[in-house]
């Protein structure tokens, strides 16, 4: 599996899985967590999640798939904005530790911006990286300039990653937001790399999938996968969708694939305001 750096020059997965929709119960619990269990035996050993997915019930599948083999895993988990407060940042990681089952955390986002003041948020990470909680953190939904805040704040600059809605749909990131976190080799994980499942039928991503053998999905992601520094957690329950993604993972575009593509989704020309699910 291809590495992506962190800034501090740890290397996690490219590619890794999502849970969002995971933990409602349904009695799929089982189940959720077994397919997260053999995306880690494929390699996709970075895990995100988060406070808000189920209100909890997604970190507690994580909990389960991960028992016995933690070290393993890099686990990703959000703190929702609303409890990003200097003290309720560090109550809502306790929360989702216990949720989790585990010590630590690897890597902590503040969910989307929210109304606490950004160096109490980013002061709750501190404190919770010195106390062996948390290892990295991060972000997620910032846009440029949000970024450009963030690390204007006390201790901002230390932020490890952007976590963005970013596929072949929504192009929007690639015109600013990518090149600005390039410049500070701080990789940008792409959620919703396959837009929810519903990446369009198009005749275009059509004919590429022909070419090398494969469906829509695997080009979309392999499309994103093709960013430097970028790093995709497609979410997906079910054992084939998971086998597939890894081997999107693999799948290399060549000039003509992409020149396709761009004709099919146009790169944006100017920024964009961030889009958000
Ligand atoms: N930070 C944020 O604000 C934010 C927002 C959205 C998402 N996220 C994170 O990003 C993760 C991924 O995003 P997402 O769940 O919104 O959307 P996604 O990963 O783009 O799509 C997931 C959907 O696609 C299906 N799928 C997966 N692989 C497939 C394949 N190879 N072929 C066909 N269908 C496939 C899944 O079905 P099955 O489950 O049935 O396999 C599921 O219905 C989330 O789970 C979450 O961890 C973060």
């Amino acid at each position: 599996m291809r590495q992506i750096s962190l800034p501090d020059g740890e290397n996690v997965p490219a590619l890794g899985q999502g849970t969002w929709y995971m933990g409602e119960g349904g009695g799929r619990r089982k189940a959720e967590a077994d397919a997260l269990r053999h995306g880690i035996e494929l390699g996709m050993t970075l895990i995100d999640t988060a406070e808000m997915y189920a209100e909890g019930g997604a970190e507690e599948v994580v909990g389960d798939a991960i028992q016995g083999q933690r070290d393993q895993v890099f686990l990703v988990s959000k703190v929702y904005p609303h409890n990003a407060s200097r003290k309720g940042a560090i109550a809502a990681c306790e929360r989702s530790l216990q949720r989790l089952r585990t010590s630590h955390i690897d890597l902590y986002l503040l969910h989307w911006p929210g109304s606490h003041p950004l160096a109490d948020t980013v002061a709750a990470f501190r404190q919770l990286q010195e106390e062996g909680k948390i290892r990295h953190w991060g972000v997620s939904n910032f846009d440029q300039d949000d970024m450009e805040e963030l690390v204007a704040a006390p201790g901002g600059a230390d932020c490890a990653t952007d976590q963005v809605l970013f596929n072949l749909t929504r192009r929007g990131p690639g015109f600013d937001l990518l090149p600005w976190c390039r410049a500070r080799a701080m990789p940008v994980m792409a959620y919703s790399p396959i837009e929810q499942g519903r990446m369009p039928d198009h005749p275009a991503l059509d004919e590429v999938a022909r070419r090398h053998g494969v469906d829509r999905f695997a080009v979309a992601l392999a499309w994103v996968l093709g960013h430097d520094g970028v790093i995709a957690i497609p979410k997906a329950a079910d054992r084939k969708h998971l086998e597939a993604n890894r081997r999107a993972a693999d799948l290399v575009l060549t000039d003509q694939d992409r020149q396709a593509l761009d004709r099919a989704f146009p790169p944006p020309t100017r920024r964009r305001p961030l889009e958000m699910l």
